[in-house]
């Protein structure tokens, strides 16, 4: 079975040391007994020490919201994937619609990353999902399929078992509209049956495939009662710690 897997987006908030460890002190102990969902925390960098540190001696894990394919050099403004692990980050997000959209990531420069990112043993969060007008359209699953292949390209089956996909309809990423569970569910049908057609079916079975967008505690229990739904990757709803609580306490199975 599949172990259900939450991560914590801040993307650009919660970024001074005092704000990561006051809402971490809080959450830290709400889930103390939560045992068979893992849980990783995104935030910006200027917070990422200080979120090691608070949550040292617990199950949680940390991640960056992103990275730079380079192990070092002339990259102004830009971090590499042995910076973050040596620091002890586990997780890195890759290819949020966010990093697409605003700053330009193609699925070329994404697959180029979670390459460095496995390199270097961070586990990739990779983010896929299409637009509303390409919903509209009816071309949702063409989308998928094709950012599938490009991000995932020249990835071997051992690497594809270790990386978290996420599935993130851009309409629904702080728009507060989430995906029915129905509609999720059919996304996520449809991408781990690109998994078994590319790789085969063991690894499709066990690659976990979160949902993100517009996740709330009202909603997540019937997103995460779907079978192929493994958790999800929470924006706005991860900066309080009851509310991120109440998304973790869904997700156990
Ligand atoms: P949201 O963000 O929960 O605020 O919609 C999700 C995400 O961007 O990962």
């Amino acid at each position: 079975m599949r172990k259900p897997i939450i991560g914590a987006n801040w993307k650009m908030h919660k970024g001074t040391p005092s704000e990561a460890e006051e809402m971490l002190v809080e959450f830290i102990p709400m889930v103390k007994d939560i045992k068979n969902v893992d849980i990783v925390i995104a935030p910006p960098y200027t917070a990422i020490l200080k979120t090691l540190d608070t949550v040292k001696n617990t199950t949680i894990k940390v991640g960056a919201q992103n990275m730079y394919y380079e192990e070092k050099g002339a990259f102004t403004g830009e971090i590499s994937p042995s910076f973050l692990k040596k620091i002890g980050c586990q997780y890195v997000i890759l290819g949020h619609s966010e990093r697409r959209n605003i700053f330009n990531e193609t699925d070329e420069l994404i697959n180029k990353k979670l390459k460095k990112a496995l390199d270097n043993n961070l586990i990739p969060i990779v983010c896929i999902g299409e637009h509303l007008e390409e919903r509209e359209k009816g071309n949702t699953k063409n989308v998928i399929k094709n950012q599938f292949n490009l991000t995932f390209d020249g990835i071997r089956k051992e690497q594809l078992k270790k990386i978290i996909i996420a599935y993130e309809p851009i309409w629904a990423i702080g728009t507060g509209r989430t995906a029915t569970p129905e509609q999720a569910e059919e996304i996520h049908v449809f991408i781990r049956k690109i998994v078994e057609d590319e790789y085969d079916k063991d690894t499709a079975e066990q690659v976990r495939i979160q949902y993100g967008g517009s996740i709330k505690p009202s909603n997540a229990k019937e997103l995460f009662n779907k079978v192929n739904i493994d958790g999800g990757l929470v924006g706005g709803a991860s900066l309080q710690a009851e509310s991120l609580y109440q998304i973790i306490k869904a997700a156990e199975k």
